[in-house]
C-alpha cells in the first residue's frame, strides 16, 4: 500500500497548565480519552493512510489503555519541546516516503472533517497550509502596563493545527532550524521560505490547555447527545386458565394467566417495542418471530436486553421509560416498585427514569371485561448528533 498522507499526532507533552497529574491527552472527555477522540477524527478520514502518535517515554501504559486496541504503528518517543517531538516524528515516518504530513496537537480533539478535508485539498495545491481563526477581540501591545499601540485586527489570526505540509519540505526545514525555538510548525516553514496558506479554522478546534478548557470540552460532548428519539409500543395478551401473570419480569398471583408464545410478559413486550421504535429498528416480532420455536416459553428479558443492546450499538443512551398497564385485575400498585427495579436490572438503567402506571377502563372494552391485559409504553432515547 502506498502511504501518501500521514497524520502526526503530538502527545508527548506534560500538560502542566492543566495539572501535575495524568497528562491532559489521557484524560477523559465525555467518557473517551482526548487522545482517542483525536485519533478517531483521522481514522474516519479515508485520505489519511497512517496515524503516527508521538508519546512521552513515561506514558506507554496510558497510551496502550487509550488507543492500544486500534492497531496504530508503534508510538514514537517525543523530545523535550514540542518542536523536538515533531522532529522525532518526522524522522520516524521517513521510511514510508509520505508525500504529505498533517502535524496535529493531540490536545485538539474537536477537529472537524470539514477542516481536515479543506487542508487535504489545499496542501495538494500549495504545499503548506494551516487552519487559522480570525481574531475577534481587539489586540493591544502593552509596555509597562500601559497600552503602547493597537494592532489592526484585520491582519491577525490565531494559528491552529493540523498544519499540513509536503513532507520533504517541512522535514528539511525542521532539521535546518533545529536549534532555534519556534512555537508552531508553520513558523519554521516561513523561516525556510515556504509560502504557507491559511484556511478558515473553527472555534471548536481549540487546544485543551487548562481546567476551564476541560470543562468546556465535557460540556461540548454532552451536546452531542441532542438527537432525542421517542418510541412507542403497545401489546395485548388474552387471559387463559392459570394462577399468575408475569409483568415486567415479576410473578404476580392472579386467578388467571396470560396466553402467549413466550412467557406472555405483556409489559416487557411493550417496552421492547418502544425501545425498538425509538431507534427505528422494527418490532419485536421481526427480531423474534412467534413462528420460531426457539422463542417458545422463553423469558422476555431476552427480547428487552436485545433492544437495549441495539441502542448501545448505536452509541445511544436510554433516557426514560414510561408505561401504562391497562387492566381491572390484578392490582398493580403493590408490585409497582418491584417491577421498576426488575426492569432497571434487565435494562441496566437508572430506576429513577422508569415509570410504571396502571389504569382500569371502567369495565369497558376487553380489558374492562377481564379478557386480557394491554400495556402502552413510551421510551425516550438520546443519540449522538
Ligand atoms: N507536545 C509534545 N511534546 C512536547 C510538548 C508538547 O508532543 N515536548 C504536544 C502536547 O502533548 C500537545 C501539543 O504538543 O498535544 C501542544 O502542546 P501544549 O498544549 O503546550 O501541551 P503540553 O506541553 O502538554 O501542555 P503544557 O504546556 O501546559 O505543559
Ligand atoms: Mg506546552
Amino acid at each position: 500500500m502506498i502511504i501518501k498522507n500521514i497524520a502526526l499526532i503530538l502527545a508527548a507533552g506534560r500538560g502542566h497548565r492543566m495539572s501535575r497529574g495524568t497528562p491532559k491527552q489521557y484524560l477523559d472527555v465525555g467518557g473517551i480519552t482526548i487522545l482517542r477522540r483525536t485519533v478517531n477524527v483521522f481514522l474516519k478520514n479515508p485520505t489519511i493512510d497512517l496515524i503516527q502518535v508521538i508519546i512521552h517515554p513515561d506514558d506507554r501504559e496510558l497510551y496502550d489503555t487509550a488507543v492500544g486496541d486500534i492497531g496504530l504503528p508503534e508510538p514514537v518517543l517525543g523530545g523535550k519541546t514540542r518542536q523536538n517531538s515533531v522532529l522525532n516524528g518526522l524522522e520516524a515516518i521517513g521510511k514510508h516516503f509520505p508525500e504529505y504530513v498533517y502535524i496535529h496537537d493531540a490536545a485538539r480533539p474537536f477537529l472537524e472533517q470539514k477542516t481536515l478535508n479543506s487542508l487535504i485539498c489545499e496542501v495538494d495545491k500549495s504545499g503548506a497550509v494551516i487552519p487559522a481563526l480570525r481574531i475577534r477581540d481587539t489586540i493591544k501591545c502593552i509596555t509597562e502596563e500601559t497600552i503602547h499601540s493597537t494592532l489592526d485586527r484585520d491582519y491577525l489570526y490565531c494559528a491552529q493545527t493540523p498544519q499540513a505540509f509536503r513532507y520533504k519540505a517541512i522535514f528539511m526545514a525542521h532539521r535546518r532550524f533545529e536549534n532555534i525555538n519556534f512555537t508552531d510548525d508553520s513558523a519554521i516553514a516561513e523561516k525556510a521560505g515556504l509560502k504557507v496558506r491559511i484556511i478558515e479554522g473553527l472555534e471548536n478546534n481549540f487546544k485543551i490547555t487548562t481546567k476551564e478548557d476541560l470543562n468546556k470540552a465535557n460540556i461540548m460532548t454532552k451536546k452531542y447527545y441532542t438527537d432525542v428519539r421517542i418510541g412507542y409500543g403497545v401489546d395485548v395478551h388474552a387471559f387463559d386458565k392459570g394462577d399468575h401473570v408475569i409483568l415486567g419480569g415479576v410473578k404476580i398471583p392472579h386467578t388467571m394467566s396470560l396466553k402467549g408464545h413466550s412467557d406472555a410478559d405483556v409489559a416487557i413486550h411493550a417496552i421492547t417495542d418502544a425501545v425498538l421504535g425509538a431507534i427505528a429498528a422494527g418490532d419485536i416480532g421481526e427480531h423474534f418471530p412467534p413462528s420460531d420455536p426457539e422463542w417458545k416459553n422463553v423469558s422476555s428479558d431476552v427480547f428487552l436486553k436485545h433492544a437495549v443492546n441495539l441502542v448501545a450499538k448505536k452509541k445511544g443512551i436510554i433516557n426514560s421509560i414510561d408505561i401504562t398497564i391497562v387492566c381491572e385485575e390484578p392490582k398493580i400498585g403493590p408490585h409497582r416498585d418491584l417491577i421498576r427495579s426488575n426492569i432497571s436490572k434487565i435494562m441496566d438503567f437508572d430506576i429513577d427514569r422508569i415509570s410504571i402506571k396502571a389504569t382500569t377502563t371502567e369495565k369497558l372494552g376487553f380489558t374492562g371485561k377481564g379478557q386480557g391485559i394491554m400495556v402502552h409504553a413510551v421510551a425516550t432515547i438520546k443519540l449522538l448528533e
